[in-house]
């Protein structure tokens, strides 16, 4: 398995091998790898058993200054073909998309016996089944910490630490770019495209940010949480997914008068649903959350999630959620991991904790039998009645309101925002409000619901 020159290297403390490594992508967080097991490599190799060795390289465009020395490693100009060497052991994919070039290695690099380590969620979340039990029937691990909530160990809590526990409840905070815009705007008062531009040149956003902005990549990382905490075979589909684009600084403004602060929550919940038919919530959308949450003083890109366990009772995970450093570090874990690992094959089942054959196919729960309280803003044209006719609709829909509030001028278009925060009721209520208001000559564009997170 290994040449004469990692011989040579073989790790004193241990007389292991390296563990010798292809790097696909060196963008944000391939750099970040890179400079990572370059920075910290004694330290590396005595907790992993052995050293880690990067054995070659590749991207698009080689010409590229990255901030890191390449030289010392070979470069491909067809990543895909990394998964063919002799001298490389695990495969990691650092490139992003949930088909294409990343998942043709992925695959390759299973097929030729090569451990996987990604922080594709995109790829995960829809092909993350396929990949294990390929890579369970070659016996080889896969590994995609880095994927969820950036350097947060989340993965390997649930996997490892919270393994005894039947999981009731998992929510928090899933995607940084969001979190960085929401808390930014938040404090700043600055303008949504300005915050959000911010967020790509530090690293944090996908290639495509509308990943980030609508929800989807939140998405991504809620359906592989729920796999691993409720056992579950992934069901991204399933997802009902909101994004942020549609909040409003003058939302933020009510929310903080209202005395919360808005935040891109996931949340996965099994659920009997109205009927009693076992199944599992999973959603991603805005959120009003009390300031007194500890959700609400979680700001930048930071992640934070919260798992309840039947024994153990409310774990937190916070920490960094994107960004070259924490998200390599989560990397470098699983290559430590597999480091550890190789010589007992332990490592080839356990990617969802269950091999996947185990895993359940659970129901999407529906979510109009769930209570809670909401935000309802409404745009509406400054006009004597329109109160009265959303008053109406909310008490011929059975919804009880709280709070209403009519602030400010109108704008130049003559709309005015009401803004409304309901008692508990079904989610189906508000929905049946909100459809008697349709068509309704009233409004101005859509409403705007956001839940109200509980305790
Ligand atoms: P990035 O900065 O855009 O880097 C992507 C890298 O892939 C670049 O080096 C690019 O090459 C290379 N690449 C793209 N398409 C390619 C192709 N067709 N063939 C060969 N190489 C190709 O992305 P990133 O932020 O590092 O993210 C990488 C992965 O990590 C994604 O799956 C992302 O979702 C995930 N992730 C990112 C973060 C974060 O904070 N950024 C956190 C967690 C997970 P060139 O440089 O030559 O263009
Ligand atoms: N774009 C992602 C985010 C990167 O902002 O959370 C980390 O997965």
């Amino acid at each position: 398995m290994t040449d004469t020159a990692d011989n040579a290297a073989l790790s004193p403390q241990s007389g292991k091998p390296p563990l010798r490594i292809a790097l696909a992508g060196l963008g944000t967080v391939g750099a970040g790898v890179i400079r990572l097991v370059e920075a910290n490599a004694d330290l590396i190799a005595r907790r992993a058993g052995r050293p880690i060795k990067v054995s070659a390289v590749s991207a698009r465009d080689r010409g590229k200054d990255r901030g890191v020395d390449l030289s010392p490693y070979a470069w491909e100009d067809d990543m895909t073909a990394m998964a063919a060497r002799d001298d490389v052991d695990v495969v990691v994919e650092l490139v992003g998309g949930s088909d294409g070039p990343a998942l043709v290695l992925a695959r390759n690099a299973i097929r030729h016996g090569k451990a996987l380590v990604t922080a594709n969620k995109a790829m995960i979340a829809h092909h993350g089944m396929a990949l294990a039990k390929e890579a369970e029937a070659q016996g080889v691990a896969m590994r995609f910490e880095a994927a969820v909530a950036g350097g947060i160990p989340v993965i390997k809590g649930l996997r490892e630490g919270a393994a005894a526990n039947r999981v009731e409840r998992l929510y928090g905070i899933l995607n940084g770019t969001c979190n960085y815009i929401l808390s930014t705007m938040e404090d700043t008062g600055r303008d949504f495209a300005e915050v959000l531009s911010e967020a790509q040149a530090k690293g944090y956003a996908e290639a495509d940010p509308t990943f980030d902005i609508e929800g989807i990549d939140a998405a991504h990382k809620l359906s592989i949480l729920s796999a691993i905490a409720f056992g579950a075979k992934i069901d991204f589909g399933s997802v009902d997914t909101q994004g942020i684009s549609r909040i409003l600084a003058a939302d933020i403004a009510q929310a903080d008068s209202l005395g919360y602060c808005i935040r891109l929550i996931g949340t996965a919940e099994a659920d009997a649903g109205p009927d009693g038919t076992p199944g599992l919530f999973q959603r991603v959308a805005p959120h009003l959350v009390p300031f007194d949450n500890l959700l609400a003083h979680v700001d930048g890109p930071t992640n934070a999630v919260v798992v309840e366990g039947n024994f153990s009772g409310r774990l937190l995970f916070q920490g960094a959620g994107a960004g070259d450093g924490p998200t390599a570090s989560a990397v470098v874990a699983d290559l430590i991991d597999i480091a550890r690992g190789m010589d007992t094959g332990f490592e080839a089942d356990m990617a969802f904790s269950i091999p996947v054959d185990g895993l359940e196919d659970m129901a999407p729960a529906p979510a109009g039998h769930r209570l809670g309280r909401a935000y309802i803003r409404f745009l509406v044209a400054d006009r004597p009645g329109v109160l009265a006719e959303i008053t109406a609709a909310m008490r011929d829909a059975g919804v009880s309101i709280e709070s209403l509030i009519q602030k400010g001028q109108a704008s130049k278009d003559g709309a005015v925002i009401v803004a409304i925060v309901t008692h508990e009721v079904p989610e189906a209520a508000v929905a049946k409000a909100l459809t008697l208001l349709e068509g309704s000559p009233s409004l101005v564009g859509q409403p705007l619901v956001m839940q109200i997170l509980g305790a």
